[in-house]
């Protein structure tokens, strides 16, 4: 069997919930390259202890975002979520999912803006929320922000009916809820934000059914190439870390088709589609950076 077969009978094991047997799989490719071994790894922890949320693994997602090829494509958000500010000149801007506040921080230093927005910070993990509202509140100058430790879904939930925001911005999180979840969260933005701002990935592995050998084998490819940016190159236990704590949970959280899954995304045009079945206005879409998972976009939208 070759290692692409191989590798594709770890995840089937893996999705239909037979850790054992995909456990088997992957150590018997183990040797073969990086890819197999954190796979492995891996799913000898998860056999033993399950499985926790990525984002809950704080160090591995921040050591993540600050290495490899994120720092090119964080660099790019950051200066063309600052223009957009500048665009449009909110005084109050709801995040949604702004995790430690990397993507707020960095347009706060390329913003013309003045004064600055007040921001609301929706954010569920109970670890990232304080690391935000730490690095906003160590601005100069300083800026107004409050830390609401919700799912966007619970925080919607409770928000008064008249809660308004000049922008809303989300920044690779919607992802995290499911299409169902997206629709009626979209019409509840355009009914309080005036501008809408989404950062995504344009992922073509998404055109295909969730177990297909052409989508494991797209996912593969990419995470060959990711795994690759977190080796040799910064301290070699922070990458373990990465790979560990962030990269393995989300390759394999790709083939979860249960509640456990952590991401949903698509190709740029359906997340475009998304925005205007909402009812948003003067859909535009800018690439933001050409980064190892997939190309990564911009949308802009007007309520
Ligand atoms: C890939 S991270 C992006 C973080 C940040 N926006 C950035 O660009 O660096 C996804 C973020 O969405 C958050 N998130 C996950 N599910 C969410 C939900 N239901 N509502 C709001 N945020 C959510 C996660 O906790 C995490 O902080």
């Amino acid at each position: 069997m070759s290692i692409h077969q191989t590798f594709y009978q770890a995840i089937w094991h893996y999705a239909e919930g037979n850790l054992n047997a995909a456990l088997t799989a992957a150590q018997s490719i183990a040797g073969q390259g990086e890819l197999y071994a954190q796979a492995a790894r891996w799913l000898a922890k998860v056999a033993q202890g399950g499985e926790t949320s990525p984002y809950l693994e704080t160090d591995a997602f921040a050591a993540f975002i600050r290495g490899g090829g994120n720092v090119a494509l964080y660099d790019a958000v950051e200066r063309m979520v600052a223009a957009a500010w500048d665009d449009h000149r909110p005084a109050t801007i709801l995040d949604v999912g702004p995790g430690d506040g990397e993507v707020i921080a960095g347009a706060l230093r390329h913003t013309a803006l003045e004064p600055l927005p007040a921001f609301d910070l929706v954010e569920p993990a109970s670890n990232l929320l304080p690391k935000a509202l730490h690095r906003l509140g160590q601005q100069t100058p300083p800026v107004k922000v409050r830390g609401f430790n919700h799912t966007i879904q619970s925080f919607v939930a409770e928000a008064p009916a008249t809660a308004r925001w000049d922008l809303c911005q989300a920044t690779w999180s919607l992802q995290n809820l499911s299409p169902t979840e997206r629709a009626p969260l979209l019409r509840w933005l355009k009914d309080r934000c005036g501008v809408l701002l989404i950062a995504e990935f344009d992922v073509q592995a998404e055109k295909y059914p969730l177990l297909s050998p052409e989508r494991v084998r797209l996912i593969h490819d990419k995470y060959v190439a990711g795994v690759a940016e977190y080796t040799g190159q910064m301290d070699p236990a922070l990458e373990e870390r990465v790979k560990q704590g962030f990269l393995m949970p989300i390759l394999f959280g790709y083939f979860r088709s249960d509640a456990a899954r952590s991401t949903y995304e698509q190709p740029i045009g359906r997340w475009v589609g998304e925005v205007e079945a909402a009812g948003f206005r003067a859909v535009e879409r800018r690439l933001i950076h050409h980064y190892w998972w997939a190309d990564a976009y911009l949308i802009t939208a007007q309520a």
